[in-house]
């Protein structure tokens, strides 16, 4: 595994801008991460361009499809130069089986709750609350052996046991007011085991990159 501990998230429209910004960017001192909007507009020529600038990459496109499918899948991003990259727990033990058969070198992560989801979601969804619904499938991603999770900063710490590779999203050190809401200094997630943090717009917007990466490392 990598040392490095920041994933820096390319949310740009195309290869022009993100290019432009990985410019800045030094291979040593973060990963990228790719995700559906980047991925869709560009495709693999963004997975290769990065891969020959020396970047590590997070291919973060959540899969969750029948077995074959999602196996199918992982067995096409083996190809690329991928560090990791991501399906939904959700999808079960057999898709995670066929997903797990296929990586090769590639970490698996299982996306646990997506954090735009709450207590009403999992009632309405799996007549169950939020925190059992969480361990079920901590349950499943250990059972399923999984390399790691995409949890929240406020699930960390009912992991702290787990040997799981932990990625967190959602961190801000100042308060930008913006869509996330569960947040979390980067500080204080390395602190409560984050193995990885994912970090956009306070890097991507930021006036001044080298001190925001800095900041975030
Ligand atoms: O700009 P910001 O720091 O909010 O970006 C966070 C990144 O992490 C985005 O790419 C977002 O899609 C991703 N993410 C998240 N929350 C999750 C899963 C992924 O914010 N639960």
């Amino acid at each position: 595994m990598s040392s490095k501990r920041l994933i820096i998230a390319l949310d740009f429209k195309n290869f022009d801008e993100m290019s432009k910004f990985v410019a800045r960017l030094d291979p040593n001192s973060c990963v990228l991460k790719v995700g559906l909007q980047l991925f869709i507009s560009e495709g693999n020529k963004v997975l290769d361009f990065l891969s020959s600038k020396g970047f590590d990459i997070f291919l973060d496109l959540k899969l969750h499809d029948i077995p074959n499918t999602v196996g199918k899948a992982i067995e096409e991003i083996a190809q690329f130069n991928v560090l990791m990259t991501t399906i939904h727990l959700q999808g079960g033990m057999e898709m995670i089986a066929a997903a797990n058969q296929a990586k090769g070198r590639i970490k698996i992560l299982g996306v646990t709750l997506l954090t735009s989801l709450d207590e009403g979601d999992t009632q309405m969804l799996y007549s169950n609350n939020f925190d059992n619904q969480f361990n079920n499938l901590i349950n499943v991603a250990e059972k399923s052996e999984v390399d790691g999770i995409v949890c929240s900063s406020k699930e960390l710490n009912l992991l702290s046991s787990s040997n799981l590779i932990k990625v967190v999203p959602g961190i801000r050190n100042q308060d930008l007011s913006d869509d996330q809401k569960r947040v979390m200094s980067s500080k204080e997630a390395y602190k409560n085991g984050a193995n990885y943090i994912v970090v956009g717009r306070p890097i991507t917007q930021s006036k001044n990159i080298d001190e925001a990466i800095r900041e975030y490392s």
